[in-house]
């Protein structure tokens, strides 16, 4: 079938925790907020429910979901006991913005892992999202609730934009802190970390507290679905530029896009550590930026590109986001290509 029907969409507060556990334990969409991004949740342990995220989300059938637990505890005891890497993870980072990849118990529906022999498991640490989904009484299973190929939502705002109409409810949950979705890794070799996503928790921080190798999954290794598709796109283009260039591409942007800042006219948005403050700062407010530029018509997101090693999650976002990054005087050719 196509696109679900139009259903008038609740928005509820924290006062309505309840009201959204029961949706979901009913098989019922409903949008929660995490310290990441906004998550489009649904029973994990209901074929139905899992269906109608992938429709709502217009998600490709290949792209495993996450399911997210309330507490630690339940999330600890899913890993099977030879996997001690796995459940050491947990330990140190849940709740937190990290996944872990665990064999698929019994009660994880084929729908949620697209067939896989392995499930994805994640703690939120939001007191909201972790309520709701104690209420629910199942594992939640919830990607990002942008539709496919979107930024995903770190406001009530974009996530009602993204999903109203396509789900029961919305539970607000204010403004998301981290901004980007969480780290994924797989260390069911028992050996080493794989990253499959790089997020804020970064490959130093896993290293050190676990005191095991860690590494990036190489380019290629399509261990992670969803790391070959080609994500987080805004509708308007996104160029990236090396600190260093940054001044320089901002004055030949100004060239190609001149516009009338006494009207209050934006005609290009640039993002930068500096304006944001940190790096965790930038991460936090990348998406919403993309959103807000998108709603202010800019022609153009000039982004700063990190250097190599730094803040890999929010560089990775980045890179997926963008058409490339600047070259000093072939600015209008790179906005051209492949739009
Ligand atoms: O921060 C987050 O992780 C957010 C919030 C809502 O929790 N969720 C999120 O979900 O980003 P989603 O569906 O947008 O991304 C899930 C990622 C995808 O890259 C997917 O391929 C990967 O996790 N994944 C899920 N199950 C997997 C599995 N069994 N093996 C490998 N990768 C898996
Ligand atoms: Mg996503």
């Amino acid at each position: 079938t196509g696109l679900p029907d139009q259903e008038e969409t609740l928005l509820l507060d924290a006062s309505g925790a309840d009201r959204a556990g029961q949706l979901l334990a009913e098989g019922r969409l409903v949008v929660i907020p995490t310290e990441t991004v906004y998550g489009l949740g649904a029973s994990a342990v209901d074929p139905g429910a899992v269906r109608a995220v992938f429709a709502a989300k217009e998600r490709p059938l290949d792209n495993p979901l996450i399911v997210h637990f309330g507490d630690s505890s339940d999330a600890v005891a899913v890993v099977p006991s030879p996997l001690g890497l796995t459940r050491a993870l947990l330990q140190a980072f849940a709740p937190g913005p990290l996944t872990v990849i665990v064999p698929a118990p019994s009660w994880a529906v084929p729908e949620v892992r697209c067939g896989l022999p392995t499930v994805a498991l994640r703690v939120p640490a939001h007191t909201l999202a972790r309520q709701v989904i104690s209420r629910a009484g199942v594992p939640v299973a919830a990607p990002s609730a942008n539709r496919s190929g979107r930024p995903s939502p770190t406001t009530r705002e974009m996530a009602w934009e993204e999903m109203a109409g396509r789900v029961a409810a919305l539970v607000d949950g204010g403004c998301c802190t981290v901004g980007i979705e969480s780290t994924v890794v797989d260390a069911t070799s028992d050996r080493e970390v794989v990253i499959l996503r790089p997020g804020t928790i970064s490959r130093q921080e896993i290293a050190r507290r676990l005191g095991c190798p860690v590494r990036l999954q190489a380019r290629g290794d399509r261990r992670s679905p969803g790391t070959r598709y080609r994500h987080y796109t805004p509708r308007i283009p996104v160029v990236l530029a090396a600190a260093a260039d940054l001044e320089q591409a901002r004055e030949e942007a100004g060239e190609l896009f001149p516009c009338d800042s006494s009207q209050g006219q934006e005609g290009v948005r640039v993002l930068s550590v500096e304006t944001f403050g940190s790096y965790e700062a930038y991460a936090e407010g990348v998406y919403r930026a993309f959103w807000e530029a998108e709603r202010r018509n800019c022609f153009l997101i000039l982004a700063e590109d990190p250097p190599r090693g730094a803040a890999e999650g929010l560089a990775d976002r980045l890179h997926r986001a963008a058409r490339g990054v600047y070259r000093p005087g072939g600015l209008s050719g790179q906005i051209r290509e492949n739009s």
